[in-house]
């Protein structure tokens, strides 16, 4: 089994995009954690972890297919955010570009009769619509319970409570 070239270029770049999103996660739950808000520290430091199991599900693949994986570097280095609702907004418009990479990907392999890929992908289909989903509802509760701090305290917990642990990378 062989990957075309452009499939191959385009999962080395999701090598880059989860890496990316990992990095970020891990900048939003640092800031969390010195402002005060525990449940979103928990939150995102889960996050991130799992944004990297899934730059090394695509890794394993890669390598299945014979490919070495380029490791990019992040440069990201924002330690500073507005409010939680901005890290939140921020989250999802991530989240969003992400699943447009993916479905570029999906509709590159299906017009390359590449099922294996195809295949592949589909666990990431599924999970970018629950990871948007996820942040769609926690941006709901900004309108739903308020923004003074006793509401941002309420969201806090919220976070807290959908903290899961990263299923390790297959
Ligand atoms: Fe791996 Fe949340 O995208």
């Amino acid at each position: 089994m062989k990957l075309s070239s452009k499939l191959k270029k385009l999962l080395n770049d999701q090598v880059g995009l989860e890496a990316n999103a990992s990095h970020k996660y891990l900048a939003m739950a640092s800031w969390c954690a010195v402002t005060g808000y525990e449940g979103a520290a928990g939150f995102f430091f889960a996050q991130s972890d799992e944004e990297r199991t899934h730059m090394l599900k695509i890794i394993h693949y890669l390598n299945d297919m014979g490919v070495p994986a380029a490791i990019p570097t992040t440069k990201d280095s924002t330690t500073s955010f507005r409010s939680l609702e901005t890290i939140i907004k921020t989250a999802l418009k991530n989240e969003q570009e992400v699943t447009k990479a993916i479905h570029k990907m999906v509709e590159i392999s299906q017009t390359e009769k590449d099922h294996s890929t195809y295949a592949f992908l589909e666990w990431f289909v599924n999970e970018q619509v629950q990871e948007e989903t996820k942040f769609e509802t926690l941006l709901q509760k900004f309108d739903l319970i308020g923004r003074d701090k006793i509401a941002i305290n309420e969201i806090d917990k919220i976070l807290a409570s959908q903290t899961t642990a990263a299923e390790p990378a297959a």
